[in-house]
Order: structure tokens, then C-alpha cells, then sequence
């Protein structure tokens, strides 16, 4: 059985269930400024976990893209990779939730096991042989009880107790996929192989929420939420013992093997890995920049291109590997039939073995090379150390390390940050930068006139960037008054509020969003409200996260106020 062969039974099997099929979202969260990536499938359903009603109904089915970065160092072993695809069936809302009419109602534990044990181990299915499936459940802690229904289910379906383990928070509790949001226990399916036992689908149990606090309080819903992932599991089905020896790599890296000078394995899984990522991002609009989003695709094929070149790569050969992937989804994915992915890779690949070039003429001229060089090396010419160290004996690799501790640290952290965890370091900082955005948005309707709309931002660890309609520069009293509000709002402590509303019922509250912007018919808003007077200061559709009580947020700052464009005005502003 192959990918293909997955893929369609998968979605048959939930549709036979009651499923109804929705479409993989972008790899780009819509509505989530602390997250970079859709990492699950959950991702795009958060607002719908959470309570708002879904257009497609109760019970769901998905094939995901996703895309996690936290796994880096690990790509290139039998098991991890960065994109991969994400198969999941959802219910949202526990049965006694009254249901729309006419659909088939939510679905909790039992259900949710005995579908994925039928899956996984039916003839007509998978057809995976019993014994070769282990179990894990939740073994309970201080925030949640030990998941002894989800074992009784496991035990019913002829587990023995040898097969099934009792796991804490670290193991067996998932979510929530950014700082706050839903989560909950979970029950994990591993398969083996005969040599390791591969994690291959993940049930959650998503009945709690995290807040900003780092609190799980009760959901007002509960909701399954599984996850199985397409390459780990086609390798199961194909008999393979790495997911990159499946035909979902297998022609990527048939095609680095014919371009290749030496034998590398690990490196033409890297490379086939990568350029897969880039692929995709690219064709979710995603170009390679120095910041976000942008420098992990930037790093990602700049990896690439690296690893190429021990393999003896030297000319240009992304857009060659582009196309074999291209191949392989194009029929699924409609995205990757765009030319602009050619012409972004093509653009960094230039840039890049320009800087390539230019480091390997100094390397020539050296015997050998200190780890202060080194750094002078990657520092001035970006040249990666991985390289330098390939081509030129390094003396005092140290040097190099500390070297690059200090520019980690100085250097725009949220980016580097970002690039590990696929979250800014630092998150609490962002949270609280994202509801001093909303004061900062209320501030300027205040001061400047209701005609100030935003129209975007973006936030990272130092900074919120806020984009608005306005037609000239502010002047210094303007920022000053902006300021002084905002940090009296702040000093009082003021409580915010998420509620999920009926759009019309949202608008009557005063609530505003970004301009141009179409939104739900329920939807989340963010209200801060003056606590003596109980006034409305500030009211916004948005998904969150975001602090309970200004008070936390710290002094705000406007640091910088300039034109974009015709009547667009951008600003910037920090908290310390
Ligand atoms: N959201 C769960 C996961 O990603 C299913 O494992």
C-alpha cells in the first residue's frame, strides 16, 4: 500500500463515520501572531475547538500540511523531517453539546480509539497485525486525572497491559500548538518496526485550555483531536524502515544522487527534507527574507544548497529538485503549479553561491583557519561554519562558539529564536506586546480620529509593528498623548476578555478588526474595559493570545512613525 492508497482510505474511513472532508489550510496561520507554522491540523481549527461553530460541522477529516522546525538537528535520521502531512479526524463538542440538526453529533473517547484501533488493524483498512501496536496514556498529574478510561478502552479492543504505558504531561498531554489554547491528555499509537517503535497516530483529548498564565482550566467543549503522520506511516505500509526510503522521497533523492560527486546519505535526506519545506512555503507565499517566516525558508535552502555542496553539488540545482517534488503533490496540491517558486529559489540559490563563492576564495588562500576567522567568515559573508570546517582545518573551534553565542544573543533574537522552536523565544513577551498592539490601536482612534483603521502588524520579541490608515505624520504631541494613554490603561490594570459573538452582536459591541477584512459569523473578540466606568476602551475581533490584566505588560514606548504608502502610516512600539 502506498501514500496514495492512505490517503483516499483515510478519508473514506471517516467520511463512512460521519465525516465530513475539509480542505488542508496554509501552511501560514491566518490568525496567529506567536506561531510562524501550522503545526497539526488542529491548527486552523483553534477558533472551532474553542467554541465557535464550524461551517462543515461536527465531525471533521483533514490531510494537513505542516511544518515544524523544532526537530532540526534530527532530520536526516529514519523518523524526522520538518514539512510532513497530517492526517486527522476531529469532533468538536462531547456529545451532550446540542448539535446542528441534520449533521451527526460529536464523538469522545470510546469512539475516537475504537475507530483509530479499526483504522489501523482491519483487513479492509491497514490491516496491521495487533501485536505489533503499543498504546500510551496520560498517567495524570496536578492539572488532570490519570486517563484510566482511555486504557479500559485500549484493554477492551485486547490490549494487554504490557502494551499499554502510563505517561506524564511531557509524553502524553498535546497542545496547545502556540503560548495559550487548547490541549488535553492524549493516547499515542506506536508501531514496530522490528527495529524501533515509531510513533504513528496521536489522539488527543483537547478538554482544557492554557492561558497566558500557564493555567488549564476547563473547556466548555470537548473535543478529539488526532493526528497521524502521513510519511512514518507510509513507511510502516511500504515495509520501509525510513520514512525518506518511501516514494513520497524516494525521487527527491534518486534525483541528489545523480547530481551528486560522493555518497552522503544523511545529507541528501537533509537536502531532499529542506527543499520539500522550501517547496511548499514558497507556494504558500513565502518568500526568503532576513526575518520570520522568510529567514527560516532562507536558512532552509541555504542548508540545502550547504549540504549540496559537500556532496560535490556545485552548480545550481534547487529548481531541478523543485521539480521532482512538484511531481509528487502537484496533483494534490494545486499551490506548487506556480512559477514564482522557480524564481524564488533560483534568486536565493544566485545570492547564496555568490557568498559562497567569496568565502571559498579566502578559505583557498589559508592554510588553516582560526575559530575567530571562522566567525569573521560567517559573520561578513554569512558563510556557514559547516562548510568552513569541510574545506579548511579550524583551529580553536571554540572561539567560533563563543563567538556565536554572543552574536545569537545580540542578534535579532526573535528570528533565531524562532528558527528552533518554531515560537519567538521569550512568548510572554510577545503576549503581552499583542495586547499592548490593542491599547496602542484604541490610543490612536482616540487621539488621531475613528477614521484610523489598521490594516496590519506584526510582532516579535522586541517589537510591535502596526500598520494603520492616516494621512500625514503624527505629530510629537500626538505620540506623547498616544503614549500617556496607553500607560494609564496599563497602570490601571485593566481586565481583558475573550467571548465568542454572533458578528452582528460583535459589531454592536463596537467591536473593530483589521480593515478590508471578511470574518466569521461567530466570532472571538478581545474586549478591555475601564474598570470604575466599565467603558469599552478597546474591543477587537481576534484570536489572542493575550495577557489577563494589563497591569503586566509593562511601560510601552512608540519607537519609530513613518509613511508606507499613500495614506498608510506604520508604527512601531516596545515595553520594557
Ligand atoms: N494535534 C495532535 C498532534 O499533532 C494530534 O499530535
Amino acid at each position: 500500500m502506498d501514500s496514495k492508497e492512505l490517503r483516499n482510505k483515510f478519508l473514506n474511513f471517516f467520511v463512512e463515520k460521519g465525516h465530513e472532508i475539509i480542505p488542508s489550510a496554509s501552511l501560514v496561520p491566518a490568525d496567529d501572531p506567536s506561531v510562524l507554522f501550522t503545526t497539526a491540523g488542529m491548527h486552523p481549527l483553534v477558533p472551532f475547538l474553542l467554541g465557535e461553530k464550524h461551517p462543515a460541522g461536527i465531525r471533521l477529516v483533514s490531510v494537513q500540511k505542516s511544518l515544524r522546525t523544532d526537530d532540526i538537528d534530527e532530520v536526516g535520521d529514519n523518523v524526522h523531517n520538518t514539512f510532513f502531512e497530517m492526517l486527522g479526524n476531529w469532533s468538536l463538542g462531547d456529545p451532550a453539546r446540542p448539535d446542528d440538526p441534520g449533521r451527526s453529533g460529536g464523538y469522545w473517547k470510546q469512539e475516537s480509539i475504537a475507530w483509530s484501533y479499526e483504522f489501523l488493524t482491519d483487513k479492509k483498512w491497514l490491516g496491521l497485525e495487533r501485536e505489533k501496536l503499543k498504546v500510551s496514556v496520560f498517567a495524570g498529574d496536578q492539572d488532570a486525572p490519570k486517563d484510566e478510561e482511555s486504557a479500559k478502552i485500549w484493554k477492551s479492543l485486547g490490549f494487554r497491559d504490557d502494551q499499554i504505558e502510563y505517561l506524564g504531561k511531557k509524553d502524553n498531554w498535546w497542545g496547545p500548538p502556540g503560548i495559550t489554547g487548547p490541549c488535553g491528555p492524549d493516547t499515542e499509537i506506536f508501531y514496530n518496526t522490528g527495529k524501533e517503535w515509531v510513533e504513528i497516530w496521536n489522539n488527543v483529548f483537547m478538554q482544557y485550555e492554557k492561558t497566558a498564565e500557564g493555567k488549564f482550566i476547563p473547556l466548555r467543549q470537548k473535543n478529539v483531536d488526532t493526528g497521524m503522520g502521513m510519511e512514518r506511516t507510509t513507511a510502516v505500509l511500504e515495509g520501509k524502515e525510513s520514512i525518506y526510503d518511501t516514494e513520497l522521497f524516494l525521487p527527491i533523492i534518486e534525483k541528489i544522487r545523480i547530481l551528486s560527486k560522493v555518497q552522503g546519505q544523511k545529507a541528501e535526506r537533509i537536502i531532499a527534507d529542506h527543499l520539500r519545506a522550501a517547496v511548499f512555503l514558497i507556494a504558500d507565499g513565502i518568500i526568503p527574507s532576513n526575518k520570520d517566516r522568510g529567514y527560516i525558508l532562507r536558512r532552509l535552502i541555504r542548508r540545502s544548497i550547504t549540504y549540496g555542496q559537500k556532496l560535490g553539488i556545485e552548480q545550481d540545482f534547487t529548481t531541478d529538485i523543485a521539480d521532482v517534488i512538484r511531481h509528487i503533490y502537484g496533483r494534490i496540491y494545486a499551490e506548487l503549479n506556480n512559477s514564482k517558486i522557480e524564481d524564488e529559489l533560483k534568486k536565493e540559490e544566485l545570492k547564496f553561491r555568490t557568498t559562497l563563492a567569496k568565502g571559498m576564495k579566502i578559505l583557498e588562500r589559508k592554510e588553516g583557519i582560526t575559530g575567530k576567522e571562522a566567525f569573521d567568515l560567517f559573520q561578513t559573508f554569512g558563510f556557514p561554519f559547516e562548510l568552513t570546517k569541510e574545506f579548511a582545518t579550524v583551529a580553536n573551534i571554540s572561539q567560533f562558539e563563543e563567538e556565536f553565542k554572543k552574536h545569537q544573543e545580540l542578534s535579532r533574537t526573535a528570528s533565531a529564536g524562532q528558527f528552533k522552536g518554531g515560537l519567538a523565544s521569550h512568548s510572554d513577551k510577545i503576549i503581552r506586546l499583542h495586547t499592548a498592539t490593542h491599547l496602542m490601536n484604541a490610543a490612536l482612534r482616540k487621539v488621531l480620529g475613528e477614521n484610523v483603521w489598521q490594516k496590519g502588524s506584526n510582532i516579535t520579541e522586541e517589537r510591535t509593528r502596526f500598520d494603520f490608515t492616516f494621512d500625514r505624520k503624527m505629530t510629537d504631541e500626538e505620540k506623547a498623548e498616544v503614549e500617556k494613554l496607553v500607560n494609564g490603561w496599563i497602570k490601571a490594570d485593566l481586565s481583558v476578555k475573550r467571548q465568542n459573538l454572533p458578528l452582528e452582536e460583535a459589531r454592536k459591541l463596537g467591536a473593530i478588526g483589521v480593515f478590508g477584512e471578511k470574518y466569521a459569523e461567530t466570532v472571538s473578540v478581545y474586549t478591555i474595559y475601564d474598570k470604575e466606568s466599565g467603558e469599552v476602551i478597546s474591543a477587537e475581533f481576534c484570536g489572542g493570545p493575550h495577557v489577563e490584566h494589563t497591569g503586566v505588560i509593562g511601560m510601552f514606548k512608540l519607537i519609530k512613525e513613518e509613511a508606507v504608502a499613500s495614506g498608510l502610516r506604520r508604527i512601531k512600539g516596545v515595553i520594557n
